[in-house]
């Protein structure tokens, strides 16, 4: 007989938005573009973006901190922090050590972990299995990104897109009923090219080469990413609904990753769910990569969107491609 594994739950949230405001007017100065195309094309209205001197880091300590005191533990309680990013403050050390260090978490030991948008469904899932297989007691998992910096604000298909920020979650053992009932992740290396950062790796070390020609922005081929992601949203939910025996009628509360509005309302539609039972703040934050799922997440069981018994379906795609759901029932 196959021993009973543990659940995993989340036990507290938090989110840190840096202050700094760009709206969709901001952006017409800067691009040839309009506040009606980018609110009716995207549904975002402004976005958040770290200034000078502020990090990934600095984010996800933040949310950290407060997902810690949501969960009523201390950082010395943590057993692992994995943080999900695109933007690391550097190649390495892992950003995950940075935190690890300044939150004075001693016993954990931290990675990132790469999977561009669909990074936090990755790393929630990652954390889980530990937590289940008995490993650990407390896994901090973190989604955080500092996209403006990688951003080129000359490319009005991409910078009227992102956004800064990160959310945070400490997962911890809970009863067996609840938490983290089931999560399904994919990948397609196929559809590399459609969304990538070309400069900066062993392919493509920084040159003065590299640098003039702008290959250490962020490169996307908007239609092609929108097309795979309505289809692949829908998939992925529905395998992680039919590994724990739910279906889309069963969910409570829809948190997807917040690329476009059009997609997220498409899915929706195609999961059969209103757009009340579905989180959405992408006209407030962009497309924050990492850090949307948890940002939104945290959001909404604030506003008191989330009570206990719930179920909370998260869905993200990405580059990579990379594509991801989690079902989660409300401790
Ligand atoms: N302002 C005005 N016009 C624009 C802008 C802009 N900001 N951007 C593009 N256009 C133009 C195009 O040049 C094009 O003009 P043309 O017809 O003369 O060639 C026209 O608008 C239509 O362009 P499309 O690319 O077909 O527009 P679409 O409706 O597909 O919207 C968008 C583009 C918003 C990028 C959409 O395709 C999308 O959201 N794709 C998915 C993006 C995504 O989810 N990315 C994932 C994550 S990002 C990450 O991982 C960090």
């Amino acid at each position: 007989m196959l021993a009973r594994v543990r659940r995993a739950g989340i036990l507290g949230l938090g989110a840190s938005i840096p202050e700094k405001v760009i709206t969709n007017f901001d952006l017409e100065k800067m691009v040839d573009t309009s506040d009606e195309w980018i609110r009716t094309r995207t549904g975002v209205r402004e976005r958040r973006v770290a200034p000078e001197g502020q990090t990934t880091s600095d984010l996800a300590l933040a949310a950290a901190r407060q997902a810690l005191a949501a969960a009523g533990l201390t950082a010395e309680r943590l057993d692992l922090i994995i943080v999900a990013t695109v933007t690391p403050d550097m190649p390495f050390p892992a950003t995950a050590c940075l935190v690890q260090e300044r939150l004075g978490a001693h016993r954990a030991a931290a990675f990132d972990l790469e999977a561009a948008c669909s990074g936090f469904v990755y790393a929630l899932t990652t954390g889980a299995q530990f937590i289940q297989a008995g490993v650990y007691d407390y896994v901090l998992v973190i989604g955080a990104e500092t996209l403006s910096r990688i951003v080129d604000w000359t490319d009005r298909s991409t910078c009227v897109l992102l956004g800064d920020g990160a959310g945070a979650v400490v997962l911890g053992p809970v009863p067996d009923d609840a938490g983290i009932l089931a999560a399904y992740l994919g990948a397609d290396g196929s559809g590399a090219d459609l969304l990538k950062q070309p400069a900066g790796g062993s392919l493509l070390p920084a040159s003065l080469e590299t640098v003039k020609r702008r290959l250490h922005f962020i490169q996307m081929q908007g239609r092609e990413v929108f097309r795979f992601a309505v289809n692949i949203m829908g998939d992925a939910a529905q395998k992680a609904l039919a590994q724990c025996g739910l279906t889309f009628a069963d969910v409570d509360l829809y948190v997807p990753h917040q690329a476009n509005y059009r997609i997220i309302e498409a899915s929706a539609k195609r999961f059969g769910l209103p757009m009340e039972k579905v989180m959405v703040n992408i006209d407030r934050y962009g497309n924050t990569s990492a850090a949307s799922i948890p940002v939104a997440l945290n959001e909404a069981f604030r506003a008191g969107r989330i009570k206990s018994g719930d179920i909370v379906l998260l869905v993200a795609f990405g580059g990579g491609l990379t594509w991801g759901a989690a079902v989660v029932k409300w401790v």
